[in-house]
């Protein structure tokens, strides 16, 4: 039966554009910023890094757990999330003035680079061997309402810390485009 859900980006394609998009805003956190810029980008790669763990914990690892046959990163990824989490529960008690603030994001920085390698050269190409193109975009589909559910209440501050941590800085049109390309691409996938 068609679906306009096997039209939706791939749950895959999905998470390496979240990963991208975190690593991009961690590159703008230099520690010559303002202490505003860095409260904001921090802010900014705390609430992505929470939506982004809930969605994978709630769509993305459940399909994969039965098929990984890496058990080993499988089993360690959400202790990883929760380590994350820790870590991101001290950085918005931190203050932005003080040297912690920049110690703290760039400890998040290497456990985020660390784990979302081992996704991205494990767990997603499994998943694309093993899970039809169409099962994924069913799989995006689904990501990307969650995802709306968790992204409204909290709109108005992701907006405004964006604002503010992306200000006079070229990333914004890095993200922008990549944006761009990223919707350009969903529709102009050729079907299976
Ligand atoms: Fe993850
Ligand atoms: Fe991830």
């Amino acid at each position: 039966m068609f679906s306009l859900n096997k039209l939706s980006p791939t749950i895959t394609d999905m998470i390496r554009f979240d990963h991208s998009h975190v690593m991009v805003t961690f590159h703008q956190y230099t520690r010559d910023k303002r202490p505003g810029v860095k409260k904001a980008l921090a802010e900014t790669i705390c609430d992505a890094l929470e939506i982004h763990a809930t969605l994978e914990e709630e769509i993305f690892y459940p399909v994969m757990r039965p098929r990984a046959q890496d058990h080993k990163v499988m089993d360690k990824s959400e202790p990883e999330h929760d380590q994350m989490r820790a870590v991101i529960a001290e950085l918005r008690r931190t203050d932005p003035k003080s040297p912690r603030h920049d110690e703290l994001v760039f400890e998040l920085m290497r456990d985020v680079q660390h784990h979302v390698a081992d996704e991205e050269t494990v767990l997603l190409p499994e998943a694309e061997r093993s899970l039809s193109k169409d099962r994924l975009s069913e799989l995006g589909a689904q990501m990307t309402k969650r995802r709306l559910e968790l992204v409204t209440p909290k709109a108005g501050k992701i907006a405004a810390n964006t604002a503010v941590g992306f200000s006079g800085s070229t990333a914004a049109i890095v993200v922008g485009v990549a944006s761009a390309l990223f919707a350009a691409r969903a529709f102009t996938r050729k079907p299976a």
